[in-house]
């Protein structure tokens, strides 16, 4: 399988999130060895949509030329394209918004009504069958009333094929005192991969593990607070 990483993090390598991900696309190899490509938004050069719809009656081409036409290649080019980026305030960060609004070119003006009445624009590429996955990671201890407006923009920018990994506490990833338990969720984020190259999806109990924070939320919040060494 060909593998799509969009790195949003402005911290390329060393992004929490993308120790996660890393984690997670370790075990989709374990199965069988994939092509994995990696591409850290902040070193491309993305200009902003300037929202002509040119895109959609020429037949998907865009009339900016940057780096977006080498990356909606690989985009097409992909079996699962993984979005791995922190929460930047209850959303994705800016750069990877111009990006995901830069994917324009694929789908034509003509929109079309699901049976739930909701209208989508059909894709002008052979794109119907690649996989969308979301790996979001953030800095508060627990999920609730933090990832609801990320969360519902993938599921409505990709209405089939996806799937979406939350994981709260997530600079634990890249402290060295937390080895302790952030150790045990890599092995369970690789397990997570496996799943899902075999599965093509996680199951619900797969997604609450990966998903849980992993110390109680008082004492991660007393640790970032400095109350607690
Ligand atoms: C500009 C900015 C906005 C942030 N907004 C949120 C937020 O809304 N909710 C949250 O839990 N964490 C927020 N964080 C914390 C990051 O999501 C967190 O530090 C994350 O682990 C960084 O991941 P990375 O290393 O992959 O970039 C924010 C951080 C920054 C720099």
């Amino acid at each position: 399988m060909k593998i799509l990483i969009l790195n949003g993090s402005p911290k390329r390598e060393k992004s929490d999130t993308l120790r996660i991900t890393r984690a997670f696309v370790d075990g989709m190899n374990a199965a069988a060895e994939n092509e994995v490509k990696t591409v850290h938004v902040i070193d491309r050069d993305i200009r902003y949509c300037i929202g002509c719809f040119a895109c959609k009656k020429n037949g998907g081409r865009c009339v900016i030329e940057d780096d977006m036409q080498e990356i909606l290649a690989d985009i097409l080019n992909s079996d699962v394209v993984i979005y791995s980026f922190p929460l930047y305030s209850y959303a994705m960060p800016a750069q990877l918004k111009a990006l995901v609004d830069r994917t324009m070119p694929l789908s034509s003006w003509r929109m079309v009504r699901n049976e739930e009445g909701k209208y989508g624009h059909r894709y002008q590429y052979d794109a119907a069958g690649i996989r969308y996955v979301m790996i979001c990671g953030c800095g508060y201890p627990n999920s609730r009333h933090n990832f609801e407006g990320v969360v519902r923009q993938f599921e409505l920018k990709y209405p089939e094929n996806r799937t979406i990994v939350t994981v709260p506490e997530s600079p634990m990833f890249n402290i060295p005192q937390a080895a302790q338990f952030v150790a045990p969720r890599l092995e369970q984020l690789r397990a997570a991969g496996a799943e899902y190259a075999s599965a093509g999806t996680l199951s619900e109990e797969m997604l609450k593990t990966i998903c849980s924070p992993m110390i109680p939320e008082e004492i991660y919040a007393q640790f970032a607070n400095g109350e607690r060494r």
